[in-house]
């Protein structure tokens, strides 16, 4: 069992498609062990995208991501950080595949309603920035 870091973004929970971002999930076959609804601050988008701080696209990114709450989440599933990519599509919803998250509800490259790890060492990272080991169901 491989686990991964979601966040369901800004224009998600603005939109009031949480559940139904969810219900996408768990219908590919990714349990939810964990979740919550927080708002982020400045400080803490600009640490937990780090990687991102040099792109142009940054400033932007740190201020839509604090621009409302989030809905973070620990995903669970055999090769759960490939599967969750798959499901979510491509970061700019124009080019994702049909049936992806970003397909169906993302608005732009920017307002794409979910995040997913990139990597088994980046989730491993991402989930222990938001949670600590008692949030999650083992
Ligand atoms: P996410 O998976 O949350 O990781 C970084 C985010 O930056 C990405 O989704 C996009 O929403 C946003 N972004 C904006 N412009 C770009 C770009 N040109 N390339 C990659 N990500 C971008």
């Amino acid at each position: 069992m491989e686990r991964t870091l979601s966040i369901i973004k800004p224009d998600a929970t603005l939109r009031n498609i949480t559940g139904k971002v969810n219900a996408m999930i768990e219908d590919a076959g990714l349990k939810i062990v964990a979740q919550k609804r927080i708002r982020l601050t400045k400080e803490q988008a600009e640490e937990f995208y780090d990687v991102h701080k040099d792109k142009v696209f940054f400033p932007n990114l740190v201020e839509f991501m604090t621009s409302g709450p989030v809905v973070v989440q620990v995903l669970e599933a055999d090769n759960a950080v490939e599967l969750y990519r798959k499901i979510m599509g491509a970061t700019n919803p124009a080019v994702a595949e049909e049936g992806t998250i970003r397909k169906t509800y993302a608005l732009s490259i920017d307002k794409n309603t979910v995040h997913g790890s990139d990597s088994l060492e980046n989730a491993k990272r991402e989930i222990e920035f938001f949670f600590s080991h008692v949030e999650i169901d083992h």
